[in-house]
C-alpha cells in the first residue's frame, strides 16, 4: 500500500530532520526565492538531509543545478529514493554527496547560492568556522551563503525559546551562538556577515547571510 501523506509525515527520516516537512521545506524555498534564486543558478544545500527544502529547489532549478551534502547517507538515500519520486521529480538529475567536512570542491562548480538550514543549530563553534571557510571557498563571483541559527546573548549557557519550545545551549546540541561569534568566524573565513534576524521560522531560528569580502 502506498504511504499516505499522514504516514509520511511521521516517517523516521522526516522526524530526523525535525518534522514540519511542508512548513520548513516551503519556508527555505521562499526565502531563497525572495533573495533572487533563479532557475539558472547553482545551489549548494549544506546539511540537506532528506531534501525537505531540496524537493522545492529541484523543482525550481534547471536540471542538475541542485547540489546537496550531508553526513548521513541514509537521509540522502531517503531523499533520492522516496522524497524526489513522491514529488514527481524522480527523473531529475541531482548531485548528492555524503561527507561531514563541508568540502564541496569535488563538485567542481561555483555556487550562486548556498544554504545551511538548521545545520548550525547542531554544530559546535569549530565546525561552524570550518563550514564557513569551506563553503566560502566554493562560492561563485557574487555568490551568497544563507544560514540559520539560534541567537543568544553573550554569556548564556542555556536559553529557552518560547516560540517552538526549544531550549538551546552554548556547549551542546541544539546549539546557540551570539552575533559576535559570527562576526569573528566570518572574518576569519574572509566573509562579511549580514544579520537578517527573524524570517518567520516556527522554532525561532534567525537568518544570516555571508558574502566574500571583496
Ligand atoms: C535538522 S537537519 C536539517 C536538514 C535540512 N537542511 C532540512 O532543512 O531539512 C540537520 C542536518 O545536518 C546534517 N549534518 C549534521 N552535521 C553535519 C556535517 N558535519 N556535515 C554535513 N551534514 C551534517 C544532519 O545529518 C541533518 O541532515
Amino acid at each position: 500500500m502506498p504511504p499516505t501523506s499522514r504516514s509520511l509525515d511521521e516517517a523516521p527520516w522526516r522526524t530526523a530532520v525535525g518534522g514540519l516537512w511542508d512548513e520548513i521545506g516551503r519556508l527555505q524555498y521562499e526565502l531563497l526565492l525572495g533573495h533572487g534564486l533563479r532557475p539558472r543558478h547553482r545551489l549548494l544545500d549544506v546539511g540537506c538531509g532528506c531534501l525537505r527544502g531540496g524537493v522545492h529547489f529541484v523543482r525550481h532549478l534547471e536540471d542538475g543545478h541542485y547540489y546537496g551534502i550531508d553526513s548521513d547517507s541514509d537521509l540522502l538515500d531517503k531523499g533520492r529514493e522516496i522524497e524526489l519520486p513522491r514529488a514527481g521529480l524522480g527523473t531529475r538529475r541531482v548531485h548528492l554527496a555524503c561527507r561531514d567536512d563541508f568540502d564541496a570542491s569535488d563538485f567542481e562548480v561555483g555556487f550562486d547560492f548556498a544554504l545551511a538550514q538548521s545545520l548550525f543549530t547542531h554544530l559546535p563553534g569549530e565546525s561552524i568556522a570550518l563550514c564557513l571557510a569551506r563553503v566560502g571557498a566554493v562560492l561563485a563571483d557574487g555568490g551568497r551563503f544563507f544560514a540559520t541559527f539560534f541567537e543568544a546573548p553573550a554569556g548564556k549557557a542555556s536559553l529557552a525559546h518560547p516560540l517552538g519550545g526549544v531550549t538551546s545551549y552554548r556547549e551542546s546540541d541544539p546549539y546557540h551562538q551570539t552575533r559576535a561569534d559570527f562576526e569573528a568566524w566570518s572574518s576569519a573565513a574572509g566573509l562579511e556577515v549580514t544579520h537578517h534576524g527573524d524570517f518567520g521560522h516556527p522554532r525561532d531560528q534567525r537568518l544570516l547571510e555571508f558574502r566574500p569580502i571583496r
